[in-house]
């Protein structure tokens, strides 16, 4: 089955392909107070919802990456209907492979839930500093584990012990790169439930709706596999979070952390 296809899929009811809930993305929108006419960048932009946000908040200009053609197509559908997104472009392209056409040119850099694009967590922080401009924002979402992964859940979900780290690891990976930690916006038990959750609805209705489609009994089976990974280690084993970096101005940079 295509990749992208599925996670159009499995993603059909989420605004945010994200463990965060409505509220909380509402709150990192305000907590970043941009500067009008901001400069952005969001790698992995999904349906392009946070960007979006940046504009009709900020004025925000500046470009979602995302693979997917799905959510490309979705997210300059919603583009269409906004004049007050106008400042902002989707582009469906490998994040990988995104060069600005100069560096540290953003007021924010994001990434929020894609970190293997660079390699995992210190890779995508390396990435956005070259990206954000000095005292710009640099923000992430990043899985974390609450506790140790039993061998049983590592095998079942395909994870690697040392995919991940810990919350703490997680925020010292900034610190040691010279950005300074501000805030954390860390998922609920509950948000994690709801975004695992609403694949598992949408999947159901999927299947009552297009009991023809040759991809079904494959989505099916993945979709249940992950069910039951979730919510027999997953659940009380992987926590998730975005973690609102700052680089810091160039006044208290010290010279190993200087932009070059
Ligand atoms: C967990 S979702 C997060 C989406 C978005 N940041 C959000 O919070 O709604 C991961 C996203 O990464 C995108 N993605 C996966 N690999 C990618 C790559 N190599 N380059 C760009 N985007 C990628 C997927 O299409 C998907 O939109």
């Amino acid at each position: 089955m295509d990749t992208w296809k599925f996670y159009n899929i499995i993603h059909r009811e989420h605004l945010v392909c994200n463990p965060i809930s409505e509220e909380k993305l509402t709150r990192l929108v305000e907590l970043l107070s941009l500067p009008t006419d901001a400069q952005v960048v969001d790698i992995a932009c999904g349906k392009g919802e946070f960007l979006i946000r940046l504009a009709e908040t900020y004025s925000a200009r500046g470009t979602g990456i995302d693979i997917s053609p799905f959510y490309i197509a979705d997210a300059e559908k919603r583009l269409e209907t906004l004049t007050s997104a106008a400042g902002i472009t989707f582009t469906q392209m490998n994040g990988a492979d995104f060069r600005p056409d100069e560096p540290h040119k953003f007021d924010l850099a994001s990434c929020i839930g894609a970190s293997w694009i660079f390699g995992g967590h210190s890779g995508t922080l390396e990435a956005l500093i070259r990206m954000a401009k000095p005292g710009g924002w640099v923000i992430v979402g990043e899985p974390y584990w609450l506790q140790e992964p039993s061998k049983e859940y590592l095998e079942a979900s395909g994870v690697a012990r040392e995919d991940f780290g810990s919350h703490f690891s997680n925020a010292e990976a900034g610190e040691r790169q010279g950005l300074d930690l501000v805030h954390t916006i860390v998922s609920s038990k509950d948000d994690r439930d709801t975004y695992e959750g609403l694949q598992w609805y949408v999947t159901a209705e999927y299947a009552r709706t297009h009991p023809d489609d040759p991809d079904l009994l494959e989505l099916v089976e993945r979709v249940e596999k992950a069910r039951a990974t979730y919510l027999r280690w997953g659940r009380d084993t992987i926590g998730w979070a975005i973690y609102m970096f700052r680089s810091r101005p160039a006044a208290y940079q010290t010279n190993e952390h200087k932009p070059e």
